[in-house]
């Protein structure tokens, strides 16, 4: 008999229908909606297997109601979304996808500093709105980034990937991190600073680090208080690491240039997020892995973990 595989949301074709080797499957047909928690709870009662999104929260609760659950593989890197001690605490097996959409999160992290400091959807709604009369020279100015100092907390290998790509731009990088990454001072000249120094010496503040216990509301009022009034704050990790109330009422102050977010506290954001007023706040949909290479190389890590357990073989990229 083959083992259950759930899918909690419809994942592209020719990824899936290789996987019915190896198990008889069952996945939630919507590929743009989540699955209701009640119905993932149903569903999880007779999977050996369950593949979710960043989106579906494994906890205590889900695991309670799934007693043939041995392997969970999760579509991202960060994983949040699930408690890794309950998962321990069921036997249950989990993968995510490191390494895979390093760099196309790193692209698009640049591409939010280059968005915020030269206010490009801010001029792109100006043209469309018919706002171009000329061309004159205090139109639309912005900041450089090159030659400025990016301050990168967090990191790990987007972190360092952003920070290469840093370099190309002449700008000095200063990081702040749990470990020290010596390698990295010396091959790149990278500067470990505390917190407080990277706030407050950083024309760009870049979070790439894990969301965790330790790092919910790790930029509040204070932290955003030590930063420059110019300065840009870009997220691409998880929104719960910025106070989003802080966050605006900072911003509605006239402090900071700009603001880059491709997370927020709750996704999607409402629309009537008071963040989304502001014109110097640029908003994206949590598309950091996002490309066309990153997405596919993200849904095989999963496949090939799925497989190797439908075979009965060691299982990569394991997180419990
Ligand atoms: C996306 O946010 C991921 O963690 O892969
Ligand atoms: C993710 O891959 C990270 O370590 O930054």
């Amino acid at each position: 008999m083959k083992k259950k595989l759930f899918i909690t949301r419809k994942f592209p074709a020719h990824i899936v229908e290789p996987l019915e080797e190896f198990y008889d499957i069952e996945q939630w047909p919507e590929e743009e909606l989540v699955i209701p928690r009640e119905k993932l709870l149903e569903a999880v009662a007779h999977c050996e297997v369950l593949w979710v999104t960043l989106e579906d929260l494994v906890d205590d609760e889900l695991l309670s109601h799934a007693p043939n659950l041995k392997l969970v593989t999760n579509l991202a890197v960060g994983f949040n979304n699930i408690d890794i001690p309950a998962l321990r605490k069921y036997g249950v097996m989990a993968t995510n996808t490191p390494g895979v959409l390093t760099n196309s999160t790193a692209d698009l992290v640049f591409g939010l500093l280059l968005a915020t400091a030269r206010r490009i959807p801010e001029s792109e709604r100006y043209l469309r709105a018919g706002k171009w009369k000329s061309w004159y020279p205090m139109q639309l100015v912005g900041k450089d980034v090159s030659h400025t100092t990016i301050g990168i907390i967090g990191m790990g290998r987007i972190g360092q990937a952003v920070a290469r790509r840093a370099i190309g731009f002449d700008m000095k990088v200063l990081y702040h991190n749990r470990r020290r990454r010596h390698e990295a001072e010396e091959m790149y000249g990278f500067k470990y600073a505390s917190l407080e120094e990277l706030l407050q010496q950083s024309d760009f503040v870049v979070i790439m680090t894990p969301y965790n216990k330790d790092t919910v509301g790790l930029i509040g009022e204070q932290e955003l208080a030590l930063m420059r009034d110019d300065a840009v704050l870009i997220n691409a990790s998880r929104g719960g690491i910025i106070d989003e109330v802080a966050l605006y009422e900072t911003l509605n102050k006239g402090k900071l240039w700009a603001v880059g977010l491709d997370v927020f506290e709750y996704e999607p954001i409402a629309m009537d997020h008071p963040l989304l007023t502001l014109p110097n706040v640029v908003a994206l949909p949590h598309i950091g892995s996002a490309s066309i290479k990153a997405r596919t190389d993200m849904l095989m890590l999963n496949y090939n973990a799925l497989a190797a357990y439908g075979q009965g073989k060691a299982i990569s990229n394991r997180i419990d």
